[in-house]
């Protein structure tokens, strides 16, 4: 079994998907072993109680974005709960925080992340907006591996949606969001059954 650990940051649809996804046996290999927040009071908390998984609140007022100093505490968190660099798997479901370089490392090509475009398009914030202000014709949803660089990691699923022209960001946001729904467990349980090779940026799918 590989322990999960999922951060979050909100609502905690991508959470629910994925909790979703071991319930029903969709994911057998993996299980989510803590849920950790870094927002009092989110939706995703409630969902992981729904679940009986263990969450916990590291609150991140008024520290910077990126800081290694809460990293570690973070990190702290997912080991007490069984989620270690060489067996774990974490799960980074819409937090927003940027992960410092250590713990990137710590847990190398062992972090995952859903962004709500096709990169290396529209990487960074507001990606739905930016991709219907741009006028592409095709947008979409990612999973990929943290790298130091933010939305940069190796590539592991993609798929696309269509944009129509009576399109706002949120109508498409939400079309984006039911395909992340599906590639999260995939890319979990692609992951926790082995068949994951990464060869440089690419990510191989053994069949
Ligand atoms: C998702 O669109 C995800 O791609 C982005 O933030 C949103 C989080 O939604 N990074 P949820 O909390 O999983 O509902």
């Amino acid at each position: 079994m590989v322990p999960i650990g999922v951060l979050v940051s909100g609502r905690g649809s991508n959470l629910e998907a994925i909790l979703d996804a071991v319930d029903r046996k969709y994911v057998t290999k993996g299980e989510v072993k803590v849920v950790v927040s870094n927002k009092p009071g989110v939706g995703a908390l409630e969902l992981a109680k729904k679940h009986q998984v263990p969450a916990v609140v590291l609150d991140d007022k008024g520290l910077p974005k990126l800081d290694p100093e809460y990293d570690k505490k973070t990190i702290a968190t997912l080991e007490a709960h069984g989620v270690g660099s060489k067996e774990g798997l974490v799960v980074l479901a819409g937090y927003f925080r940027i992960l410092s370089p250590h713990f990137v490392q710590k847990y190398h090509n062992r972090i995952m992340n859903v962004h709500p475009a096709l990169l290396p398009a529209f990487s960074g914030l507001d990606p739905q907006k930016r991709a219907l202000e741009h006028g592409v014709k095709i947008a979409g949803a990612t999973i990929h591996f943290v790298a130091n660089e933010v939305d940069a990691g190796p590539i592991i699923l993609q798929a696309h949606v269509q944009v129509r022209d009576d399109d706002t960001p949120d109508t498409l946001s939400q079309r984006i969001l039911r395909q992340e729904h599906r590639l999260y467990p995939e890319a979990i349980r692609l992951f926790t059954e082995g068949k994951l090779k990464i060869e440089g940026r690419r990510v191989l799918l053994a069949t």
